[in-house]
């Protein structure tokens, strides 16, 4: 089914491409992407065949974790540009029938966001700290942290301050909490959405959405106890819903996207209800290896259990979070790597990069929403040497420099060029993260119209999905370890992920493949696109 720019429901079917706008395009020559690149790199998006762009936060914010750590939830940070252009670039992007998911930050905010400094400044008891999860300490002197969580970036989630009181931050130390459970942080939100929505935004994208309300009293963490203290209470569903109405009022609804790591599939189906979020990143799907048992128990799973409540899948393989499918997928433990990541992990970039080719037309050949995120349609691999001194992802501080952390999948995109800034910036500007040396083949301009190209094979494959992929899915008889799809219309997917050579169903007319096709069949991890007429779906 062709992707018409006025359907309602586009969410259910769209590509949707993840912009990191500090790393995207630098428009004003200071090193940083901004809003003013994103504008001039549109047409770019929009003839690659994407529905949509997801934004990664653009607020005024003091980057302790990358712009997650929000001091303004209705400004854009200088850096970027300002309000009045981001308006501009959602229009813009409308006009070339690209919609935009803003990225809204509900769990925490910034340490210098007014709430808390005027927390800080009120003083115990004062109804400003309600707002947040202050707390009394532990032993003797309160010089123990109140409970026994763990911070998702590892360590300790409290810190206390002068007064002697603590305060809860699941993530970075300047990321306080907020109190879910207090109706203004409620009322914010309702009107954060409400700004943006009226704004143009299509949709937000609901980061933590599965953390917010915590368990009264804070409880230490007691391992075999059904409910978690802090993770996918039951508690959400009804702030959900309330934002599902909000999202459901406007003349095109818009649309919920929840970030929410819940390995139970039952509960994960359970915030896609038809009156909660419209769809929830599929991370069991990223997480998997390079295994065509583990690949397909993960879409069996998925697709069982979005199937009752009616809500379609997301297919995600990499995001600003994780390691660059390239090198995940040429290691040899190819799960996805967050807090498990370590220096000098020993890669093979060529069988990499083959993977990651197959598993580009695996994941756009199923049946729902697909995300990709910015340098991942050029094959760009993990940068593992940033010099430690650029280093800025708190989860390598936290994790005393074991952990090299997230920068190494943020590093600014080349465009054109041989040399850094490859196009990124001016010439002679220097961008925030630096780029390596080498990436002269894997810029834009160096890709484009290269039928070999990580970039053609994306261009290629978004045109036949958008014009060529619908309706049901179905398995067909393989090899255990190939996997092999049809859906409607006679169109269909192989991928082997085996070493002997798998053979197409007969009759299958290839349309397009990951890798070249050998006389005796489908080489080891290719993937193949074809045609079949007997298949019906
Ligand atoms: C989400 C974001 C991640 C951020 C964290 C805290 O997981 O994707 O980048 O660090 O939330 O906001």
């Amino acid at each position: 089914m062709a992707q018409q720019p006025d359907r309602r429901d586009w969410w259910r079917d769209a590509a949707i491409y993840q912009v990191y706008p500090r790393s995207f395009a630098d428009g004003n020559g200071d090193g940083t992407g901004d809003l003013a690149g994103i504008r001039a790199r549109l047409p770019y998006l929009a003839e690659l065949g994407f529905d949509a762009v997801w934004f990664n936060p653009w607020y005024p914010s003091p980057l302790k974790d990358g712009g997650y750590d929000v001091a303004d939830y209705r400004a854009i940070d200088p850096v970027f540009g300002t309000l009045q252009e981001a308006e501009k670039l959602i229009a813009e992007a409308r006009d070339l029938g690209i919609r935009t998911i803003v990225d809204i930050v509900p769990n925490h905010v910034s340490d210098r966001h007014p709430w808390f400094r005027a927390a800080l400044a009120a003083g115990i008891g004062s109804p400003e700290r309600e707002l947040f999860h202050f707390a009394e300490g532990r032993g003797e002197r309160g010089e123990l942290p109140p409970n026994d969580w763990k911070s998702e970036f590892g360590g300790c989630p409290w810190t206390r301050i002068a007064d002697g009181q603590w305060y809860l931050h699941l993530f970075a130390t300047e990321q306080p909490d907020l109190n879910w459970a207090h109706p203004l942080v409620r009322q914010e939100h309702e009107e954060i959405l409400r700004f943006w929505f009226d704004r143009g935004a299509a949709g937000v994208r609901i980061d933590s959405a599965g953390l917010l309300t915590k368990e009264p009293g804070l409880p230490d963490f007691e391992p075999g106890v059904d409910t978690h203290p802090f993770v996918d209470r039951d508690d959400l569903h009804g702030i959900y819903r309330s934002w599902r109405a909000i999202a459901d009022s406007y003349e095109e609804p818009r649309v919920l996207i929840g970030e929410i790591w819940v390995p139970d599939t039952e509960r994960f189906a359970r915030y896609l209800r038809p009156d909660e979020l419209h769809t929830a990143f599929n991370f069991d799907f990223l997480a998997r290896p390079w295994s065509a048992a583990e690949l397909r128990a993960s879409i069996d799973g998925t697709l069982a259990a979005h199937a009752p409540v009616g809500a379609p899948a997301t297919w995600v393989l990499a995001n600003h979070d994780v390691t660059r499918t390239v090198t995940r997928y040429g290691r040899e433990d190819t799960r996805f790597q967050f807090a498990t990541k370590r220096f000098g992990t020993p890669t093979d970039l060529g069988l990499g990069l083959r993977r990651a080719r197959a598993a580009a037309l695996l994941s756009l050949a199923l049946p729902g929403s697909l995300y990709l995120y910015q340098g991942e349609e050029l094959g760009l691999p993990e940068v593992e040497d940033l010099p430690l001194s650029s280093l800025q992802d708190p989860m390598h501080f936290r994790s005393g420099g074991t952990d090299p952390g997230r920068d190494g999948c943020r590093v600014p995109i080349p465009w054109s060029g041989t040399l850094p800034p490859y196009g990124f910036a001016a010439d002679g500007t220097e961008p925030w993260l630096p780029q390596p040396a080498g990436w002269a083949a894997l810029t834009v301009a160096a890709q484009t119209g290269d039928p070999d190209s990580m970039l053609e094979l994306y261009r290629a494959a978004l045109h036949l999905r958008r014009e060529r992929i619908a309706g049901g899915f179905g398995w067909l008889p393989s090899a255990p370890e190939v996997l092999a799809f049809a859906r409607a219309d006679g169109f269909g997917c192989l991928v082997n992920l085996g070493e002997a050579p798998a053979a197409l169903p007969e009759g299958a007319e290839p349309v397009l493949s990951s890798g070249p096709l050998a006389e005796d069949g489908v080489p080891s991890d290719t993937a193949v696109w074809f045609e079949i007429l007997d298949t019906r779906l």
